[in-house]
């Protein structure tokens, strides 16, 4: 049976984006079948809203989404169309690969190979009870982590080492200072350590981890986390790879998953066809691993990686004067 998923291809360069990630799509002939759907700006200006039924319905139905970034307008219902998303579809596990590519301007060409996995769903990030007092001298916000949250969260980071062959997984907290909730996802994540004995596990005070992160990133495999921390950590990492552009994330829940570019809509370079497709196409990636197509996955990423050594058509962020299109050509030459 063909199996069908979502592509929202969202606003500002996503339609530019995802042109070029279908076309490496097609070229790997995976099967997959395209189901399109608006969301963002483009689903306003069409339908009168952010975030159409239509569009809920077809990811529920498919599961799968691939989707470019959007641009939530301020002042317009929610705070963001993408935490929306994750509160509809339960995304609890927001999973962000980092690695080292060949011609970036990073400060790690080499050596880095890491995966940040964040709760997505709970604490401090989550805005819960936020408030100011009426003399606006005042804020408050509660934070709340669950053993729920934080099994699952964990045991993903665990299952996702076993499945891929990943020696190691550094849980990062700040329990010694936030007892209570840092204190139960360390608890919590102790105990799931426990039942994967095969599977290296160390503990890392968040502050301390961004330093050792910048010192020697080589050590790291996988890092699992709390929502805020993992927010800020995944940024650092993609930094130490090289930006924007080669960073991609998964939005994993239990009823459907939403694959991505880390990046937003980047409006200052829209429509003029020079935004680098990498991100989005390494979240092809991530979405062929999970669909299960890995060998597909592999084929892509060795495909990228070749591409970047041969400097063949890379986008002007990368040094190159290729555009959106010859640069997606040149990695579906690849295949
Ligand atoms: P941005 O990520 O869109 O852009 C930041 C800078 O990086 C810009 O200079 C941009 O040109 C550059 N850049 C981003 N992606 C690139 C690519 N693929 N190739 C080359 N250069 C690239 O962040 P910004 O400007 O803060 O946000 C713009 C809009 O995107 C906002 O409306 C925001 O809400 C939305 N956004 C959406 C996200 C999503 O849908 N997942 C994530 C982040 C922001
Ligand atoms: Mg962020």
């Amino acid at each position: 049976m063909t199996q069908t998923i979502t592509v929202i291809r969202g606003d500002g360069i996503g339609p530019e984006i995802m042109d070029a990630a279908l076309y490496v799509l097609d070229a790997l002939k995976t099967g997959l079948a395209y189901e399109e759907a608006d969301a963002g700006l483009v689903a306003l200006e069409k339908h009168g809203e952010l975030l159409p039924q239509a569009t809920l319905d077809s990811i529920r139905h498919n599961r799968v989404a691939l989707k470019s970034p959007l641009t939530t307008p301020v002042g317009e219902g929610f705070s963001s169309i993408n935490v929306e998303l994750r509160k509809r579809f339960d995304l609890y596990a927001n999973v962000r690969p980092a690695k080292s590519f060949p011609n970036t301007k990073s400060r790690f060409p080499s050596g880095v190979d890491l995966i940040t996995v964040r709760e997505n769903t709970e604490g401090a990030y989550i805005g819960e009870g936020q408030q100011l007092s009426h003399d606006g001298e005042t804020a408050v916000l509660t934070q709340k982590v669950t053993r729920r949250g934080s099994e699952r969260i964990v045991r993903y980071a665990f299952d996702l080492a076993r499945a891929t062959g990943r020696k190691k997984v550094t849980v990062v907290h700040k329990a010694n200072i936030l007892k209570s909730t840092s204190g139960l996802f360390l608890k919590v994540a102790r105990e799931v350590a426990a039942q994967y004995p095969e599977i290296q596990c160390n503990e890392l005070i968040v502050d301390n981890c961004c330093m050792q992160l910048v010192m020697k990133p080589e050590q790291f495999d996988i890092i699992v986390t709390t929502n805020l921390f993992g927010d800020i950590i995944s940024d650092l990492c993609a930094g130490l790879v090289g930006g924007l552009g080669l960073a991609p994330g998964a939005n994993i829940g239990t009823e459907a998953a939403i694959f991505e570019a880390v990046h937003g809509s980047a409006p200052d370079i829209a429509g003029k066809g020079i935004a680098n497709p990498c991100a989005l196409l390494l979240g092809v990636g991530q979405m062929l691993d999970h669909v299960g197509q890995p060998d597909n996955a592999n084929r892509l990423r060795n495909a990228i990686v070749a591409t970047l050594e041969a400097k063949d058509a890379l986008t002007p962020d990368l040094g190159g004067t290729g555009t959106t299109m010859s640069f997606a050509k040149a990695i579906a030459s690849r295949l």
